[in-house]
């Protein structure tokens, strides 16, 4: 993990994120402001889709952290259109991971295609060595997501952003397992940072969120420009309440991190588990790139189980994790993502998502579900 380089440590950022200067009688994060259209008069303000001080105050504590401008969206999918319709044209070519979230492959190819843009696919652990050789010339736009969800493979972001610049290729990160706490792709050479707040950066599993920061303004006011005309705007209460949990990030994130990684170690060798995926392991394939890249560990860790009847087995013997799909919220939560079909993962692989329980609880809870898979009772 690379060291502090920032005045102040990220509590101290994310609690002050995007207030407003003190003012004697107020609260330190105003309330949401709720209006469609504002009284005409003085003021800049006509109509919500165009102005509204919430939204522009999260995304003023969005962009301390990510270190550019940002437009955020009513969810991570919103977020991740809006810079894909911005970025392309008819005619383009764009990658997107084969093994990140599906939800965006399967946009862009039922979505894009119709405007004749050519979709293609590739996996974060083949980035480096095809942007590396020139894979990626011809193509308008690569979009990386490092770590991969669910597979929690890493790939050199500035690496692959250098060579994709060099063949004319912008380059988006989802950045969403990360938050910007964990990484921040523009300072990496990426374009944008584009990520969905439903997950760990609201966390607390109560809304949709997301949004798209872009390294220069004019991309950013193309991107804003899209969200004016196509009116994905977020309501002002869902902002509100993302910007009043921004403030826990930090610690949300290091209780999340301290659970999975108390997990991994101590699952790793368990019978009744294989194939455990945790970068901040030492054995594992991505622990390298990760620990060079990343500003802090994730809360995230994956495994498989035999089949889909243990993990209903495994989750019927456990007291706090709960079957969810989603991930980065306060509670424990196991999804198992084959049910989902659309990545490609065995049936019994489960993608674990650390809350902020107390790690002692976590792990005896969790050994004891994997025990009654090997000794049943
Ligand atoms: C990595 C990643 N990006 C984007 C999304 C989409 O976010 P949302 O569900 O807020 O539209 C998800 C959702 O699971 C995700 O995991």
């Amino acid at each position: 993990m690379s060291g502090r380089e920032d005045p102040e440590g990220d509590g101290t950022r994310v609690v002050r994120a995007g207030l407003p200067a003190p003012v004697g009688g107020q609260p330190f994060l105003p309330g949401p402001m709720f209006a469609a259209p504002y009284h005409l008069g003085e003021g800049e303000r006509y109509y919500a889709r165009y102005q509204n001080p919430t939204l522009e105050a999260f995304e003023t504590a969005l962009s301390t952290l990510e270190g550019g401008p940002v437009v955020v969206f009513p969810s991570g999918m919103a977020a991740i259109s809006a810079l894909l319709l911005t970025a392309l044209r008819p005619g383009d070519r764009v990658v997107v991971p084969s093994d990140g979230y599906f939800g965006t492959r399967v946009f862009a190819h039922q979505e894009l295609a119709r405007f004749d843009i050519g979709v293609e696919e590739l996996s974060t652990v083949d980035l480096d060595e095809v942007a590396g050789a020139g894979g990626l010339e011809g193509v308008a736009l690569l979009l990386i997501e490092s770590p991969s969800n669910p597979c929690l493979d890493v790939c050199d972001i500035a690496a692959v952003a250098s060579a994709a610049h060099d063949s004319g290729c912008l380059v988006a990160v989802d950045n969403t397992a990360a938050t910007p706490l964990g990484q921040r792709p523009l300072e990496l050479g990426a374009d944008f940072s584009v990520a969905a707040d439903t997950k760990a950066l609201s966390g607390h599993s109560d809304l949709l969120m997301g949004h798209v920061a872009a390294r220069d303004t004019e991309r950013a006011s193309r991107i804003l420009a899209w969200r004016t005309r196509s009116g994905a705007v977020p309501g002002p209460f869902e902002v509100w309440l993302a910007h009043r949990s921004l403030g826990t990030l930090d610690l949300r994130l290091d209780r999340q991190a301290a659970n999975a990684r108390a997990l991994a170690e101590t699952l790793v060798d368990h019978p009744a588990v294989t194939g455990l995926r945790y970068p901040g392991l030492r054995t594992d394939p991505s622990h390298d790139q990760f620990s060079a890249q990343m500003r802090r560990p994730l809360g995230l860790l994956s495994f498989e189980l035999a089949d889909a009847a243990t993990v209903e087995r495994f989750l019927a013997a456990s007291r706090i994790a709960v079957a969810a799909t989603s991930f980065g919220g306060l509670h424990t939560t196991v999804d198992r993502r084959a049910q989902w079909g659309g990545d490609h993962v065995s049936e019994g692989f489960v993608r674990v998502s650390c809350g902020c329980e107390d790690t002692v609880d976590l792990v005896a809870d969790f050994v004891a579900a994997a025990d009654s898979l090997v000794s049943p009772p």
